[in-house]
């Protein structure tokens, strides 16, 4: 889809868009279009009781005197509670119903629409980036769609009078390509994405200026990864781990590094997932998904910052060769882990993942993400991911950026008591720690793998990488949460 930034009249054409705050059909775009259309518009909205209070849609089709094919009017509610979360939500709206009526071009009426306190640039440059988060499709398994499926929406001209929407919505595009990329990860089937053609997807980003190194079993049998190995050794498919690195900031200065779990499918091993739900677990990579997502949005704008992002690439078979409950195995750190399930594999693969990455670049910090716990989908349902971290100032600059782009978190305990949890009688931890707590004593588990004075978040977004239902910028799906969240964090702590 096409967006354009423009400050021409509304055209004559397609449909028109417009946004009016509550008892607001009185100025504005509504008021200019009303008269043109021979008072037509303000007799349908109060024939609907349209009055532009929150969430209202007034849809006006081939309206009396314009040869536009509707002018949509969107409900606002009062100015002083729509901000950036609002906008975006118009955004998405204003897509979903644009493609519904299956309408091919759209104009949205945002000059002089400035209700609360948000910017007017800002403003346009949201509402155009939700549309386009909102439009996203993935398609390309069917084969038999008819025309008449498949969307007509190819251009949105966001008519505002601001000169800075189109710079930075150039930038926001971006970052929405780096959702798109997780979100196709995401939604690939896992016969079609597992480790190594997930490596391939990622050696694509050498495109933008990303390196990317990628290792494979013989590598990291050296390097000692027996937990990471463990999880992989009853698939047909190889283990790799791949480093991503964006050196966009200063010369030698240390990275910030994110590290993502990605098993490409889990069935649980040889301690079986039950039948029902399994295709699931095919997005048990989300958060190796957003770690690769925010380093193509990272790379894509040009940051100005270093960053490195690796991933654990796994797929978790029952197989005679899997590994068995009962099994010992040494990580790359040193210590051992008594396997307890086999479904507890996300953790085996970040110790080793984390552990290298902090051998390997001495990061700033480590954020994890991971679909680690059904535990946490109990605790949060899908609002928010959990987040466990150590760091205070790390802690409130990612719930910040959290709530600036809708990726949001919810800071979870991690305490003594739960690293109490995974005691083992007989290795130096075991890998679960029973049913109470169960995020947290995850967490206390990645947390085994963190070195002292490190700063580290641990972000559990199993309620939050896929959705069963539309969401206001985002189609059900792979929702590619975490993106934006990274992308805002490396923008307001580590770059200018
Ligand atoms: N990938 C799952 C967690 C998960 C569940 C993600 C539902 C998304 C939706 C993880 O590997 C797992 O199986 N966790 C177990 C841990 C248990 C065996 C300690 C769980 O949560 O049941
Ligand atoms: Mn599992
Ligand atoms: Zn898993």
């Amino acid at each position: 889809m096409q967006f354009t930034f423009t400050k021409a009249a509304l055209p004559k054409t397609g449909a028109i868009v417009i946004p009016v705050i509550e008892n607001g059909l009185g100025d504005g775009a509504f008021a200019a279009l009303n008269e043109a259309a021979s008072g037509s518009l303000a007799r349908a909205a109060k024939a609907a009781n349209f009055t532009g209070k929150k969430d209202q849609v007034l849809d006006v089709i081939a309206p009396q005197g314009l040869d536009n094919t509707r002018v949509l009017v969107f409900g606002v509610g009062a100015p002083k509670t729509f901000g950036l979360e609002e906008a975006e939500a118009l955004g998405g709206a204003i897509c979903a119903r644009l493609l519904s009526a299956r309408e091919k071009s759209a104009a949205i009426a945002l000059e002089g629409f400035a209700p609360g306190g948000i910017e007017a640039d800002v403003l346009a440059a949201h509402v155009a980036l939700a549309a386009k988060l909102r439009a996203y499709r993935f398609d390309k398994y069917r084969t038999k769609l008819e025309a008449d499926q498949k969307p007509q929406l190819a251009k949105i001209a966001v008519h505002t009078g601001s000169t800075k929407a189109k710079t930075l919505f150039a930038e926001l595009d971006k970052v929405a390509d780096g959702v798109f990329l997780t979100r196709d990860l995401v939604s690939e089937p896992p016969n079609v994405l597992y480790p190594e053609s997930f490596a391939a997807r990622c050696a694509e980003l050498e495109e933008l200026g990303v390196k990317v190194t990628v290792l494979g079993v013989k590598e990291m049998k050296k390097l000692g990864m027996g937990a990471l190995l463990g999880v992989g050794q009853g698939s047909a498919r190889e283990s790799k781990l791949v480093a991503m690195e964006w050196m966009g900031g200063k010369k030698g200065q240390a990275p910030v590094a994110f590290v993502g779990k990605g098993v490409t499918f889990d069935t649980g091993g040889i301690s079986l997932k039950p039948g029902p739900g399994m295709e699931d677990m095919k997005w048990d990579m989300g958060g190796a998904g957003a770690v690769t997502g925010a380093m193509a949005a990272l790379a894509g704008r040009k940051a100005k910052a270093n960053v490195v992002g690796v991933i654990g690439l796994v797929e978790n078979m029952p197989d005679g060769n899997a590994q068995r409950p009962g099994d010992i195995v040494k990580t790359m750190s040193g210590q051992t882990v008594e396997i307890l399930n086999t479904d507890a594999e996300g953790r085996l693969v970040l110790a080793d993942a984390i552990w290298w990455t902090q051998e390997t670049y001495k990061p700033k910090a480590v954020v994890d993400l991971a679909t680690l716990t059904g535990a946490m989908v109990i605790a949060l349902a899908h609002e928010f991911a959990g987040m466990f971290v150590n760091d205070e100032k790390l802690c409130e600059a990612l719930l910040k950026a959290g709530e600036a782009t809708g990726d949001k978190l919810w800071r979870m305990p991690l305490v003594k008591a739960h690293y109490e949890m995974i005691k083992s009688d007989v290795a130096d931890m075991k890998n679960i720690g029973g049913r109470d707590g169960g995020s947290s004593s995850a967490a206390a588990f990645i947390g085994r793998f963190v070195k002292d004075g490190q700063a580290w978040a641990h972000l559990d977004i199993a309620g939050m990488a896929w959705s069963t239902k539309d969401l206001p910028t985002s189609p059900k799906g792979g929702t590619g949460y975490g993106v934006r969240l990274l992308d805002e964090w490396v923008r307001q702590n580590y770059e200018g």
